[in-house]
């Protein structure tokens, strides 16, 4: 009797936590994979590197197409771009060890860092654009 009212309170405290957890994490995971896979390039900060790579951080190009940047990231970009009125016509390597997951949350973490306030995109959305590009 006494263990069970235990198990009780432990399971709805795991429940909350798991909870807080699972809302707050997406964005973290985010944020984890864009100082391994992004920031040597794009910086922590979201600014970039002078003529050579373009910023994230209030970029007109990241919000003005969000259907292209999963496939951007999975399988690279080499053309010419224009980003807050700068051209740019680098490469960015593909990074093809990023799951669908991977990518959704890192979308939407540069989506949100830095004051970017551009929208969110969904798992089923970032799949349906992977799908469309796929080699
Ligand atoms: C090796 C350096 C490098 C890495 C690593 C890199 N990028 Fe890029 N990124 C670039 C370059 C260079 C361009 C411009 C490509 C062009 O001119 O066609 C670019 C362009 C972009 C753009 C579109 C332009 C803009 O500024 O809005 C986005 C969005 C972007 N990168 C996001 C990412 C994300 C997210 C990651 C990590 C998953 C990443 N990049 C990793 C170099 C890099």
């Amino acid at each position: 009797m006494k263990y069970s009212r235990y198990l009780f309170v432990f399971s709805a405290l795991t429940a909350l936590f798991s909870g807080i957890r699972c809302s707050s994490s997406p964005y973290i995971q985010g944020e984890i994979l864009y100082s391994n896979f992004c920031e040597s390039c794009h910086m922590a900060d979201g600014s970039g590197l002078g003529a050579e790579i373009p910023p994230l951080a209030g970029a007109d190009y990241l919000q003005n197409n969000p259907d292209k940047i999963a496939c951007m990231i999975r399988h690279g970009l080499s053309e010419e771009i224009i980003v807050n009125g700068v051209t740019y016509n680098q490469l960015m390597p593909g990074i093809e060890v990023l799951s669908d997951v991977e990518i959704t949350n890192i979308v939407n973490y540069i989506n949100q860092a830095w004051g970017n306030n551009y929208s969110t995109v969904t798992l089923g959305e970032v799949r349906a654009q992977l799908e469309a590009c796929k080699h």
